[in-house]
């Protein structure tokens, strides 16, 4: 039997941005947030907002196989899938430097684990005819960082796969977008957290400040809502303007 509210899957719903998404999606959705190893920070979404909550690899075929089917069998419908869990390099090292143990690594998460979740989510869309399919990437997709070139290459090819599944999808009223983050504050970003701060004010973001991950979430929440429903392949910059080429 299918379930009245529509359901959403959060991955990487943790903490950070996909925390602010799950928290904003919980009030429309049945939101199934995943997380990959900090159960006591799941466990806390769940108790803020009333996620469901399940422990998913997103670089693991199996796991990618069982979440999709958990949304099948335990609510019957997936509404949206939110493509969200990504790692930045465990080191950061000169393009010079780096090894391929962190390169893959990055990869599997950020590329092929979101690529083929979706492969996976858009065959169970196909089945109920409709349905929604965020990517969450970021301004390295176009901007090189040397110092974690893997990263940059994982968010790249991730616009590439919104570009290819927003073409494989419009014809089945499956619409796909990409939402691209600036600089957020996060765990992600703790380290060079400072720094950012200071270029930010300085110049770096036209809109002076860092981004919350409330500020990736609204963009999410005008999706979730279908007020882009005509635009599929549509990216949706949140990054205080720094894509604008300033003279
Ligand atoms: N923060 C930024 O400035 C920024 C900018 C642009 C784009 N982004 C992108 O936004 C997304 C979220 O970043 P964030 O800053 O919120 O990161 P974060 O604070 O480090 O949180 C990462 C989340 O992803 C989960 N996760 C990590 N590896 C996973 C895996 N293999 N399988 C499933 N879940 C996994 C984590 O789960 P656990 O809690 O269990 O570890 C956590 O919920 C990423 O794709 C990132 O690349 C971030």
């Amino acid at each position: 039997m299918s379930h009245d509210k529509p359901v959403a899957i959060v991955t990487g719903a943790s903490r950070g941005i996909g925390r602010g998404i799950a928290l904003e999606l919980a009030k429309t959705h049945t939101v199934i947030g995943t997380y990959r190893g900090r159960k006591d920070a799941a466990e806390s979404l769940k108790a803020e907002c009333g996620a469901d909550i399940i422990q998913s690899d997103i670089g693991s075929a199996e796991d990618r196989n069982i979440l999709i089917r958990y949304a099948q069998d335990v609510y019957g419908r997936l509404d949206l899938l939110v493509n969200n869990a990504g790692i930045a390099p465990r080191e950061r090292k000169d393009i010079l430097e780096a090894t391929e143990e962190i390169y893959d690594e990055v990869l599997d998460t950020n590329l092929k684990g979101p690529y083929f979740l979706t492969q996976n989510a858009a065959r169970f869309m196909l089945e109920q005819g409709h349905g929604r399919i965020v990517f969450v990437t970021s301004i390295s997709s176009y901007t090189a960082s040397t110092m974690r070139g893997e990263y940059c290459i994982s968010k790249a090819g991730l616009s590439m796969a919104v570009q290819l599944w927003a073409a494989r999808l419009a014809p089945h009223n499956i619409q796909v977008f990409e939402v691209r983050p600036g600089v957020i504050r996060t765990d992600m970003i703790e380290k060079v957290k400072d720094v950012y701060e200071e270029k930010a004010k300085n110049g770096l973001l036209p809109q002076g400040r860092l981004g919350d991950p409330v500020d990736v979430a609204r963009p999410i929440r005008a999706i979730a809502d279908g007020l882009l429903d005509y635009g599929t392949g549509t990216v949706l910059n949140a990054d205080g303007g720094f894509h604008l080429r300033v003279l």
